[in-house]
């Protein structure tokens, strides 16, 4: 992609796409955020969009949607079955993502779901490269369990392997040699693997792996979920496709997998997912699960209309300036909190920035949460609500006991064509005021902790009086700024 620089010589990622639709926000009072955080047990997850400034919680079903899809949603065909609305995503699936069939599904965890059901037995391991909560959630659902294979490298906060989410090619055959071909049902990739910080792998990553699945006869699912930026950073990072395209870097990806599911909510900038594959043999397999679980072949449980707009957003995929702009983004704002000594994921992935709370917060035992103490701390000093992605996200072993996360992070993501520089900007400066008086920020413990999934809807409250000691520091510095 052509590179626009600027005469005074700033590194300032420039938009190419013009505001037409907009939302007003609301900056409510530190007072007022404090209170909120107690209402929502200081769980990101539970605050509601009237006390939130800056939504950086996900990508997942909040990337800007274009005039385009908007359009298309109109001329949706509304039919149980049959819809000709189906038909064009089918074709958007064929054209970029090369696979033959489509099963259509709510969102990506419900192509999760059925696959497991598929899949997964009591005694099924899943090697991937790394898990993702509602993947894991779903496989240890049905009785199995999942081996987790990066290289080393993957786990360094600051870094500058570009293809931190490669699987570990040893390990992998290693693994499958210890527990028998047969007991594994598939490996699982996960493009632009998002709980190490959105990092990505390498199309020869892929092909390694894809060697090691023919060697030994399993099958190898992609997850595409944040397939477009982990192809878009090929594009920039691996020497063999410098000099190609989108179309072509998708299409030699999803190639290599025997089935490549999705989340429509981050993939296309609509909400729904799919499942696709070339083989008649898996289509068949899984068919039948769609319309038990999802809804009838032609709409999977999604709104027709959200239908056409992940078509239109799948073609739209391969529009570089589309699809550069959450990372350039991203890389703007870790660069700035590098520059200032915070401590954050290097190199810049995709889906957000990734605040390293474990150094941040090093004063905090896992065990009171680090990354969802940071979280806490950011919306309560900014109104910016991020996403604790580290022991909380974790489940519990099968023993109950508790598993502390590889890496306590504070995601902050930045969705597609969503906020301007100055809000980018703002996040930075709250950072540093933040980072400034980490040693305010303090430990949380659960007061609700449900069995599945906690993250979503547990409930904790702060050790100590910690938030008001950072209230009362924040109207000292800033005195009646919001
Ligand atoms: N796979 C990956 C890599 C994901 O990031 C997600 C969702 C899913 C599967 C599940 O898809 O939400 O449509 O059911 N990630 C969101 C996030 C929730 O915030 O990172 P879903």
């Amino acid at each position: 992609m052509q590179e626009i620089k600027f005469y005074s010589g700033e590194n300032i990622p420039l938009e190419l796409h013009k505001v037409r639709v907009v939302q007003k926000l609301n900056l409510v009072p530190i007072e007022r955020r404090l209170e909120a955080l107690y209402e929502a047990g200081f769980n990101t997850f539970k605050l509601t969009t009237k006390d939130v400034f800056l939504d950086m919680l996900t990508d997942s079903g909040t990337n800007a949607m274009s005039d385009n899809q908007m359009a298309a949603m109109m001329q949706a065909d509304d039919a149980y079955a049959g819809s000709q609305s189906f038909f064009r995503l089918e074709k958007a699936v064929q054209d970029v993502l090369g696979k033959k069939y489509l099963l259509p599904v709510h969102q990506g965890r419900a192509a999760e779901n059925i696959i497991s059901v598929a899949y997964v037995r009591k005694g099924s391991l899943v090697p991937m490269n790394y898990h993702f909560t509602t993947a894991m959630a779903h496989i240890t659902d049905k009785g199995g369990q999942i081996a987790e294979l990066l290289y080393d490298e993957a786990y360094v906060i600051n870094s500058d392997h570009p293809f931190k989410g490669n699987m570990n090619i040893e390990k992998l055959e290693e693994v499958i040699n210890y527990h028998g071909p047969k007991n594994i049902p598939f490996i699982r990739m996960e493009a632009s693997t998002n709980l190490i910080g959105g990092q990505p792998f390498s199309v020869q990553n892929l092909r390694d792996v894809r060697a090691i699945a023919d060697k030994y006869g399993i099958r190898l699912i992609l997850d595409g979920s944040l397939l477009g930026e982990n192809a878009f950073l090929v594009l920039q990072r691996e020497e063999e496709f410098k000099d190609s395209d989108m179309k072509t870097v998708i299409h030699t990806m999803t190639s290599l997998a025997d089935l490549c599911y999705f989340s429509a909510r981050k993939l296309s900038s609509s909400r729904g997912g799919g499942i696709c594959t070339d083989s008649l043999e898996i289509f068949r397999e899984l068919e039948a699960f769609i319309p038990l679980y999802e809804g009838f072949l032609t709409y999977g449980g999604m709104s027709i209309r959200e239908v056409e707009a992940m078509a239109v957003g799948l073609y739209e995929t391969l529009d570089e300036t589309m699809i550069s702009q959450s990372p350039s983004f991203i890389k703007y704002l870790v660069d700035a909190l590098d520059a200032k000594g915070i401590p954050v994921i290097k190199p810049a992935g995709v889906l957000g920035a990734h605040v390293d709370a474990m150094q941040v917060c090093a004063h905090i035992p896992q065990s009171q949460y680090p990354a969802g103490s940071l979280a806490a701390a950011l919306f309560l000093i900014s109104g910016v609500r991020g996403m604790e992605r580290g022991s909380i996200s974790n489940q519990r072993d099968e023993y109950g006991n508790e598993t502390y996360a590889d890496m306590e992070l504070l995601r902050l993501a930045v969705p597609r064509r969503v906020f301007t520089l100055s809000q980018i900007k703002y996040v930075e400066d709250r950072l540093n005021w933040l980072y400034d008086n980490r040693e305010l920020i303090g430990g949380l413990k659960f007061v609700y902790e449900p069995p599945v999934l906690r993250f979503f809807m547990g409930g904790l409250k702060p050790i100590d009086d910690w938030p008001q000691k950072m209230m009362a520091k924040f109207k000292e510095d800033f005195s009646d700024s919001l």
